[in-house]
């Protein structure tokens, strides 16, 4: 399957996604989103593919937004009536059930900033730069950076951000607890490839449930997210790959699992 806006490639059981327009920094326009949920879902399907990495062409950009010059003309009714970046906020996200890295290779701002978030984490380049500028253009986030980030670095530092419209660099990010890592810029992508390569080579349904449960913790109570928890771990005692993930550690063996 090919794609307008992205490049899309398997390394073994991990899928690359590139978003492709360097020449606009990447910025995500409605083909690039479309594009994206095509890409996931044919990912999600897959049962040769396990993990998956988003990253961008070039030097430059993660992606610098959403595309303004989509934006610049178009009138509220229409986002309105649209719903404008609903399919993102919420649908997206929930039928990525597979574990998925962003790998941010630059500007990651505004709608890219997001899009990162998005992401089950992300590893940065030491070049990466966050932010969420909308205010500078007279609106705010729309595709959950308000949410996401003040989650992800706390009300401090969101509103600071969100307020001023600067950016933090990859090294604040990583103290913020924004990012899971920072690795140098040209190693970005291997990097990724070898985090991405060890999740694809865990039990899958055990990958999907942990992801599931630590999601969880984003939208329950601590009481609720601990029966969730529990549910989810009774659950999975009943597959073969518990069976097997238990007989190959008391062999001393690699398991090998079947997914169920
Ligand atoms: N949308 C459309 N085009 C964009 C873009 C965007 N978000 N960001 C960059 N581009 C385009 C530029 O217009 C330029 O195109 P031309 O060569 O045709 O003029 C090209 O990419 C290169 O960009 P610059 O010349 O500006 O590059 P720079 O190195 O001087 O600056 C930058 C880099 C600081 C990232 C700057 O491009 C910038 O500030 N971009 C906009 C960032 C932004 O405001 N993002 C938020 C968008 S709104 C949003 O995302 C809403 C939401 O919550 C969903």
């Amino acid at each position: 399957m090919t794609y307008e806006t992205l490049l899309v490639e398997t390394r073994g059981a991990v899928t690359l996604v590139t978003l492709n327009r360097p020449q606009a920094l990447n910025a995500l326009n409605s083909c690039v989103l479309d594009d994206l949920i095509a890409a996931f879902a044919a990912f999600e399907v897959d049962a040769s593919q396990r993990c998956a990495i988003l990253t961008g062409s070039g030097d430059k950009a993660f992606a610098a937004g959403a595309d303004i010059k989509e934006m610049a003309d178009k009138p509220a009714a229409d986002f309105y009536l649209e719903d404008f970046f609903s399919k993102w906020t919420s649908d997206f996200v929930k039928k990525v059930r597979k574990p998925w890295i962003a790998a941010v290779n630059g500007f990651a701002l505004g709608g890219g900033c997001e899009l990162a978030m998005m992401a089950d984490f992300i590893i940065a380049s030491d070049k990466a730069k966050f932010g969420q500028p909308e205010i500078k253009l007279g609106v705010a986030p729309g595709m959950g950076g308000s949410q996401r980030l003040t989650r992800a670095v706390g009300k401090a530092k969101a509103m600071e951000m969100c307020l001023t419209g600067r950016m933090m660099d990859a090294e604040e990010a990583e103290r913020s607890g924004l990012v899971a890592r920072v690795v140098q810029h040209e190693n970005l992508v291997d990097e990724a490839v070898k985090t991405a390569t060890v999740i694809a080579a865990m039990p899958p349904m055990a990958a999907m449930v942990n992801k599931d449960m630590v999601n969880a913790a984003y939208e329950t109570t601590l009481d609720q997210g601990l029966i969730y928890e529990r549910r989810l771990f009774q659950i999975l005692a009943a597959t073969e790959d518990k069976a097997e993930g238990m007989a190959a550690f008391i062999e001393k063996r690699e398991g090998v699992w079947k997914g169920r």
